[in-house]
């Protein structure tokens, strides 16, 4: 069923088309869903403070409504409007990195629908740093609950194409402002204990968050005083391509035997690979290259779109290399092993 028709606007990020903005957030206006870039990945947008429009991005989506979204807003004064105070850790993130891949868990001052926190006391805010997003931001003059546009599950967009795949005929309107630069969501970080916690690895390493807000906890599957994850969204199948996804650890004569192995065994077998493995497994049936090992930003940026390119191939498993887990890496390897439902391929 496709209830909607679905608005589609290409708009230059160097060169904002107004009337196109205004379009799309009339339709914001109007308690619509309309998916826009930001600098990590497309988010799916309703006007945060309306219930019925909040739902209409769960249905979307087809997601828990036990999973909370993020609220992006346009600028630091907005922030305000949203929580009910700014602890001095969370003052000293947005000092240094807002606009950016950045999100601050804090109290909610109860301005959000009930179901962007999914009941929660506390709501997740992010100044998101992207023209397009900003000019729309700007001129709905609202808050806008946000997850990333895809159907629940799959991998993030990283280009407005993705979007249009998983959700047209599905929400009213797609704002095109071309790939994204960052390639994985932003930095989920919690500031309403005495120092902060990462929930979701991002764009903002743990190193810039430490070097402002002091030694962090990183523990994405820590449990809250009542047993409940601090990130409901963490507990979900996310990231995943349609063929399973194992990740090889080991040297490349090993990852070339897991190839000929399952080949052997009349599996077709794609591989998601740096420019530096790519000449190592040509034996493979599709090869998707996406990236040097020497930057493991650009790795970052091309990831999803690395998961999504299997699923128009004809592969019966897809297997990856792992990556450092050192700065963009612990993001990286965090998506990864949850596209992977954590099956690791070990010598
Ligand atoms: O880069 C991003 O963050 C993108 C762009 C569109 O802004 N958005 C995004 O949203 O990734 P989403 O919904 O896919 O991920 C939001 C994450 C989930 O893991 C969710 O559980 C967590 O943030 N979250 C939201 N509100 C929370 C809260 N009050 N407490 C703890 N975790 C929260
Ligand atoms: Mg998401």
């Amino acid at each position: 069923m496709k209830p909607y028709q679905t608005s589609y606007w290409q708009i230059d990020p160097t060169h904002i088309d107004q009337s196109f903005v205004q379009e799309a957030a009339a339709l914001l206006q109007q308690q619509q869903v309309v998916a826009f870039p930001t600098e990590t990945v497309y988010g799916l947008g309703a006007d945060a403070t309306n219930e019925e429009a909040v739902q209409a991005i769960f249905d979307a989506k087809g997601r828990p409504s036990d999973n909370p979204l993020i609220v992006h807003v346009g600028n630091k004064e907005q922030v305000y409007e949203v929580v009910e105070s700014i602890p001095p850790m969370a003052h000293a993130l947005i000092d240094a990195y807002a606009p950016g891949p950045l999100t601050l868990i804090m109290k909610s001052n109860g301005v959000s629908a009930p179901n962007v926190t999914a009941g929660l006391s506390t709501v997740a805010v992010r100044i998101p740093d992207h023209p397009v997003a900003k000019a729309l931001l700007e001129t709905a003059n609202l808050p806008l609950a946000a997850p990333s546009a895809n159907r629940s599950g799959r991998p993030s967009p990283t280009t407005a194409q993705h979007v249009y795949e998983d959700l047209e005929g599905r929400i009213a309107g797609i704002v095109d402002g071309g790939a994204t630069g960052i390639g994985v969501e932003s930095t989920v970080v919690d500031c309403t204990g005495d120092k902060p916690i990462i929930l979701r690895p991002g764009g903002i390493t743990k190193e810039q968050i430490e070097a402002v807000a002091g030694p962090v906890g990183n523990d994405e599957s820590s449990l809250n005083a009542d047993d409940q994850p601090r990130s409901p969204g963490m507990k979900y199948t996310h990231y995943a391509p349609e063929a399973p996804l194992w990740l090889v650890e080991g040297d490349v004569p090993f990852f070339k035997a897991q190839i000929a192995v399952l080949q052997q065994n009349g599996k077709k077998v794609g591989v998601m690979a740096s420019e530096e493995l790519a000449p190592e497994v040509e034996q493979a049936d599709f090869v998707h290259v996406y990236g040097s090992r020497a930057s493991l930003n650009e790795v970052a940026v091309g990831l999803y779109n690395a998961l999504r390119s299997f699923n128009t191939k004809d592969v019966d498993v897809i297997l990856s290399e792992v990556f450092p887990e050192e700065g963009m890496g612990v993001a990286v390897m965090n998506r990864l092993r949850k596209a992977a439902s954590e099956t690791i391929v070990q010598p």
